[in-house]
C-alpha cells in the first residue's frame, strides 16, 4: 500500500513565517488549553478571558467542543477513538492559528493524560499552556447547565465523562482554576498572570 503522503509536497518553509506575523500583531501565538469536566466552566472562562485579552489588544480565537462538534468534527462521537480524533484535529487547527500569531483558547474536556499529551506534542510544549478548570463532579452535576448529567444518570447518554467515561486528573498543568471556589473575575486575573508573559512581544 503506498503511503497517503507519497505525492504530497508541503511548502512550510516557503510561506510567510510565523515571526513576521507575530510581529505584525505584536503578540506571540499560543494555545491556552482548558481541560475539565462538562459544566466545570471552561466556556464561561474562555469568553471572559477572550474579552480581557481583546481589551488589552490581543487577537484570540475561542475553539469550543460544542461548536467544533457541530462543524468540522460533526462525524465524531464520544468513544475513546473519536475523542482522540476530535482532539487531534483541534490540535492541528490550533497549530495553524499559532503559526499565524493568533492565541487560541480551547475548551475541550480532553479527558485523559494521553489525549492531552497528544495535543501538547502536536502543538509543541512551548506553545501549550494547560489549564485545569476544576470543579468537583458533584458541583458540575448540581449545575447541570445543559441537563446532560441527569440524562446520563438515567442512562440516556452513553460514555458520559465523569459518569460512565473517565476523567483523569491533569498532571502537567500550568495552572488550576477552582471555579467552585473563586469568581470568574479572580480566575481571569489568575490566568492573565500566567498567560501575559508568554504572549507579550519583546
Ligand atoms: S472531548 O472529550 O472529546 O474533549 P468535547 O469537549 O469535544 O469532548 O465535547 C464535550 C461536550 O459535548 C460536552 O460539554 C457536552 O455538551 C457534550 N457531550 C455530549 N455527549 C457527551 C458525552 N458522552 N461525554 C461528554 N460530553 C458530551
Amino acid at each position: 500500500m503506498p503511503s497517503p503522503l507519497e505525492n504530497i509536497f508541503p511548502v512550510f518553509n516557503e510561506i510567510l513565517g510565523r515571526t513576521e506575523k507575530e510581529n505584525l500583531l505584536n503578540q506571540r501565538g499560543k494555545v491556552v488549553w482548558l481541560t475539565g469536566l462538562s459544566g466545570a466552566g471552561k466556556t464561561t472562562l474562555a469568553k471572559h478571558l477572550e474579552r480581557a485579552l481583546f481589551d488589552k489588544g490581543f487577537l484570540t480565537q475561542v475553539l469550543d467542543g460544542d461548536n467544533i462538534r457541530t462543524g468540522i468534527n460533526n462525524n465524531l462521537g464520544f468513544s475513546d477513538t473519536d475523542r482522540f480524533e476530535n482532539i487531534r484535529r483541534i490540535a492541528e487547527i490550533s497549530k495553524l492559528f499559532v503559526n499565524c500569531g493568533v492565541i487560541t483558547i480551547n475548551c475541550f474536556i480532553s479527558p485523559t493524560e494521553d489525549i492531552r499529551e497528544m495535543a501538547r506534542q502536536i502543538i509543541g510544549k512551548d506553545d501549550f499552556i494547560e489549564v485545569y478548570v476544576n470543579a468537583p463532579l458533584k458541583t458540575c452535576e448540581e449545575r447541570d447547565v445543559k441537563g446532560l448529567y441527569s440524562r446520563a444518570r438515567r442512562g440516556e447518554i452513553k460514555e458520559f465523562t465523569g459518569i460512565t467515561s473517565p476523567f483523569e486528573t491533569p498532571e502537567n498543568i500550568d495552572i488550576e482554576i477552582r471555579t467552585d471556589l473563586q469568581s470568574v473575575e479572580d480566575s481571569v486575573e489568575q490566568l492573565l498572570q500566567v498567560i501575559l508573559p508568554r504572549i507579550q512581544c519583546g
